[in-house]
């Protein structure tokens, strides 16, 4: 039988951005089906390892390094945008208000801030941005203009942007962060039904309620350095939260979901 080339196959990468050192000698692997969650405290390096990822940033060329996606050492940003669904906040910051909430679905075919004129679309990617609209519980916004919707409800326009290609992996940087309870929750049934649809999720983030029960891999990043990369019943420990985010911390949980609570100092 043969063995299919892991998703994400990172060796010994050493990555910059601007003056800072982010990565030095990093690795990770990730197969397909394994679901993983990035957990680590602020500047970590989770958004930078979800930007290597994606091609936009690059290690320094090593001899030791190897970096390659789906058994691939270079690859286009269009082989990246059909294989990987990346929502992160930075897209939402920088979207272009005035899209209209179709566009911003549409605007997954050519990974754009919203759609131009000199783009055109056939009535299948039409028909198909309607059909994930409404997989997402959007489409009656479908022509309200993106700056007019509740944080919420671009975040899941912008999941629907994601999963236009119907991309095998879908990579998330802290997905329901700015959200209230129900929309956090709704938006997690949302990735939990691709996980069952057969998509691989990695998920970075430094808040552990959004880790969906399916997620069982977790890879604890600190100051660029992998600190520990196991399942969760072996990580996610009061002991270990703690020495990751540097303060006395208790875990609580529930039905295969973790919520982090202050400890005694
Ligand atoms: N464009 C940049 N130029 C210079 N340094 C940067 C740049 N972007 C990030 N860094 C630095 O790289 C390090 C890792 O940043 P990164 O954004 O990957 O962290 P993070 O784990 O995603 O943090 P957060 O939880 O706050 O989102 C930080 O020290 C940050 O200051
Ligand atoms: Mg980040």
């Amino acid at each position: 039988m043969a063995i299919s080339s892991p998703i994400l196959d990172i060796q010994h990468a050493t990555v910059y951005r601007g003056d800072t050192l982010v990565f030095s000698d990093f690795s990770f692997l990730l197969h397909a089906g394994e679901h993983a969650a990035i957990v680590g405290p602020n500047g970590a390096g989770k958004s930078t390892l979800l930007k290597l990822i994606s091609g936009e940033v690059h290690p320094l060329a090593l001899d030791e390094t190897r970096v390659r996606l789906f058994g691939e050492a270079r690859w286009s940003v269009w082989d990246v945008r059909k294989k990987l669904g990346i929502v992160s906040y930075d897209l939402q910051r920088d979207y272009l208000i005035c899209a209209e909430g179709r566009n911003v679905v549409l605007s997954g075919f050519y990974a754009s801030n919203d759609t131009y004129e000199h783009q055109t679309f056939t009535r299948d990617q039409v028909d198909r941005a309607d059909e994930v609209m409404r997989e997402l519980g959007i489409e009656s916004f479908a022509t309200r203009v993106f700056g007019h919707l509740s944080t919420g409800e671009q975040r899941r326009f912008l999941l629907g942007r994601a999963l236009v290609h119907d991309p095998p992996v879908l990579v998330l940087d802290e997905p329901t962060s700015g959200l209230d309870l129900k929309s956090c929750f709704q938006y997690l049934d949302l990735v939990r039904a691709q996980i069952r649809k057969g998509k691989t999720v990695v998920l970075v983030t430094h808040h552990l309620h959004e880790i969906p029960p399916e997620v069982d891999r977790v890879n604890f990043l600190k100051r660029g350095q992998v600190l520990a990369d196991g399942p969760k019943s072996a990580l996610l420990t009061n002991d270990h939260i703690s020495s990751l985010f540097d303060r006395a911390i208790v875990l609580v949980q529930a039905n295969g979901w973790y919520q982090a609570l202050p400890g005694l100092s």
